[in-house]
């Protein structure tokens, strides 16, 4: 296993390490400075949907503390950090008029990263769509991907030039099916036939919008994140082994195969049967722009068996707080899959991270031994991947800090800094102290590159 003093060294001086969160999850401000509403603002109202009944009317009200959290990212000598903006703060209605207030908010954020010497990454979807889009249906209208490059173009008039990159969307898997197929997350619905459409749509818009913004002159480098598990068979038997192959090909190659080979997996097409998506001439074209990079979001592996959904309690492998298994292996497997199935270009781990008990010890530290082992081992796992040939350009912790984790409300914590909801205060928890010493290793190593030279 991989010490401490050696993990660094296992990365080039130019990779980049940094921290994410989404707006919805941390901003709260939900109605305030003419913000219009957003179909998370919507959903959590419904009754039994959030797990501890909560909201993110306030969230980490991270919106009136913007200074002092821009301070602590840059104490934890991250290079970059990802965050996005919610679409109905900037565009209330998602068309026509601008929120001058909304853009002066992510002004003041991605000048004050510039200031403090961070790189922006700025996600345009993390899921958040203004609700009056979605009273004319949303995702599932073609409309839709019209009123996103719009979006999209607005947002590069305003900040493009000070970008470092721009992501369409995040993991438009988990919009598709958990908002329109299972409806445990916004907006809601149960429909499969709806719920392709809708992958669909997100998959044009995110074309349509790379396009339209490389003919802008978008000088931020441009592409898409997408929430990859590698899948394996329960057991040697060939039904569990087909299964595995055919939920590969909905779950994964659904998203990729477009992106990179600009046709839908056959296997999958005809597994949906009637209900694959329409499409128009021109579309997997569209689709297939070229990506100046991936982003993986990547939390754990999936189990397929033919009997049915997997239990992970029993694979005997420990879970996070989530139930999900912890196999830092099954990252090293996706990439190296990714690597073999595509020519890849860029890769970010952009999402990476665990939620754990997180107990405030009596010293008033939290002592999450279980997070920084997880942070530890799927960053070996990276650079176990790099090693092997796979473009790795960085790597970005799911989350800064403690925030609203959609359907499980505040209860689950993701951050490597603890947030305490009734004072608003951040503590530094050990993993995020283990983190920024890792940070330290690399940038002493690029100090002497540097002076090498
Ligand atoms: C991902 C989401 C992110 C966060 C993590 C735990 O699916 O992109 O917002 O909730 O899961």
């Amino acid at each position: 296993m991989t010490s401490d003093q050696d993990l660094h060294l296992q990365f080039p001086p130019a990779f980049e390490w940094g921290v994410a969160t989404s707006a919805f999850q941390i901003e709260g401000a939900s109605t305030e400075d003419g913000k219009g509403e957003s179909i998370w603002d919507r959903f959590c109202r419904q009754p039994g949907v959030i797990a501890d009944a909560s909201n993110g009317d306030v969230a980490c009200d991270h919106y009136h503390r913007l200074d002092s959290d821009l301070d602590l990212i840059q104490a934890l000598g991250v290079d970059l950090y990802r965050f996005s903006v919610s679409w109905p703060r900037v565009q209330p209605l998602g068309s026509g008029a601008w929120n001058e207030v909304g853009l002066g908010f992510y002004e003041r954020l991605v000048d004050g990263l510039l200031a403090r010497g961070l790189r922006p990454h700025l996600t345009l979807n993390h899921w958040d769509l203004p609700q009056a889009l979605q009273e004319r249906g949303g995702w599932a209208t073609r409309e839709v991907v019209d009123r996103f490059t719009d979006y999209a173009l607005g947002i590069q008039q305003r900040l493009g030039d000070r970008l470092a990159a721009i992501t369409t969307h995040n993991e438009p898997w988990v919009v598709a099916m958990l908002g329109h197929e299972q409806g445990i997350f916004a907006p809601g619905l149960r429909d499969r036939k709806v719920a392709l459409q809708v992958a669909h749509h997100l998959l044009v818009s995110h074309g349509m919008a790379l396009k339209a913004l490389r003919g802008a002159g978008a000088s931020a480098r441009l592409g898409i994140v997408l929430n990859l598990a590698p899948a394996y068979p329960a057991t040697d038997s060939e039904a569990d082994r087909a299964r595995a192959r055919l939920d590969d090909a909905k779950g994964r190659r659904w998203y990729t195969d477009p992106l990179f080979l600009g046709r839908y997996p056959q296997e999958a097409w005809n597994d949906f049967g009637g209900d694959v998506p329409q499409m128009r001439e021109g579309d997997m074209d569209l689709i297939r722009q070229p990506l100046d990079y991936l982003g993986v979001n990547y939390y754990t592996r999936h189990m397929a068996s033919a009997q049915g959904p997997w239990d992970t309690r029993r694979s005997g492998l420990p879970l996070t707080e989530m139930g999900w298994e912890i196999y830092a292996r099954g990252l090293t497997d996706l990439l190296l899959t990714l690597h073999h199935d595509y020519t890849l270009p860029d890769v970010y781990i952009t999402e990476n991270g665990g939620a754990f008990p997180d107990a405030l010890g009596p010293d008033g530290a939290i002592h999450d031994a279980d997070r920084t082992d997880y942070l530890r081992t799927h960053i070996a796992a990276v650079a176990d991947a790099m090693r092997a040939g796979v473009p790795m350009a960085g790597y970005m912790v799911w989350s800064l800090m403690d925030n609203f984790e959609w359907a499980s409300g505040y209860a689950k914590r993701f951050g490597i800094v603890h947030v305490d909801y009734e004072t608003q205060q951040r503590r530094l928890k050990d993993s995020a102290r283990w983190y920024r010493s890792l940070l330290e290793q690399v940038r002493g190593r690029r100090a002497r590159a540097v002076g090498e030279r």
